[in-house]
């Protein structure tokens, strides 16, 4: 379903985006996960098909009543790190635009028990960790001509860097053409709340600033790639 009179600007382009979070396990019943609701690129893909592409939405994770915000996206489920990173390989065969919204865990453990791990007796802790690659590092280097790549970039702040500052420095490090920083912590950033963002191109430059619904926001970023793209 599109949105009667909106721009059809997309068509003809393929967005491939990931959304929520990983979760990494531990054995059966158990994970290491984190906070993140897919509801950012949830709205980025609904927006993208809204304008025309054909839009896929690589799902961590994601709960099914924000799954049905992603409008006629074709969704396919990665649910841990690995999976994430073999599905968004996959779909950057077709994909034009690639946007790495997911918050991918950074490590996973080592070892997963096939059996439910018990407290007592011989104990798993501590669990061993090993780092996740990072796939949008991944997607960057193997870019092929004509293929945008966004990042996001969500960040707090400490009281040696700003949230943009720390944005910047990954805006430079992982080679995405585009790369949406925002703040995230108390009452900002994680689900339903308003979010603010600043939008960086390759070279840390600011190319917009917006605070919004995470719909409004979704507009701001796809806006920015039709400009990058053009
Ligand atoms: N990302 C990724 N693979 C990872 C980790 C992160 O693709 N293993 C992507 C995220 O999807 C996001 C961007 O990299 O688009 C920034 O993620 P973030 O967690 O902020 O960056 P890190 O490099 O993991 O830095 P840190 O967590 O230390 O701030
Ligand atoms: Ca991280």
């Amino acid at each position: 379903m599109r949105e009667s009179g909106g721009p059809r600007d997309l068509l003809g382009l393929t967005f491939a985006v990931s959304a929520g979070g990983t979760r990494e396990p531990i054995d059966p019943v158990r994970y290491l996960g984190n906070r993140s609701t897919g509801r950012f690129g949830t709205a980025i893909t609904r927006l993208a098909a809204e304008r025309g592409a054909k839009a896929i939405l690589v799902e961590s994770n994601v709960a099914s009543d924000v799954l049905r915000e992603a409008g006629d996206a074709e969704i396919r489920h990665a649910p841990s790190a690995l999976e994430l990173r073999d599905a968004m390989q996959a779909a950057s065969l077709e994909a034009d635009v690639l946007v790495m919204a997911a918050a991918v865990a950074d490590f996973r453990p080592a070892k997963v028990s096939p059996t439910k791990q018990k407290k007592t007796g011989e104990s798993f802790l501590p669990i061993e960790l090993v780092e996740n690659p990072d796939v949008l590092a991944g997607l960057a280097a193997a870019r092929r001509p004509g293929q945008t790549i966004v990042g996001f970039a969500a960040e707090t702040g400490d009281e040696r860097c700003s949230v943009e500052d720390y944005g910047r420095e990954k805006a430079l490090r992982k080679g995405a053409d585009l790369t949406v920083v925002n703040g995230v912590g108390e009452g900002i950033g994680f689900g339903d709340v308003d979010s603010r963002i600043v939008v960086l191109d390759s070279k840390g430059d600011v190319v917009a600033r917006a605070e919004g619904s995470k719909e409004e926001l979704a507009r701001v970023i796809v806006d920015a790639v039709v400009r990058l793209r053009s």
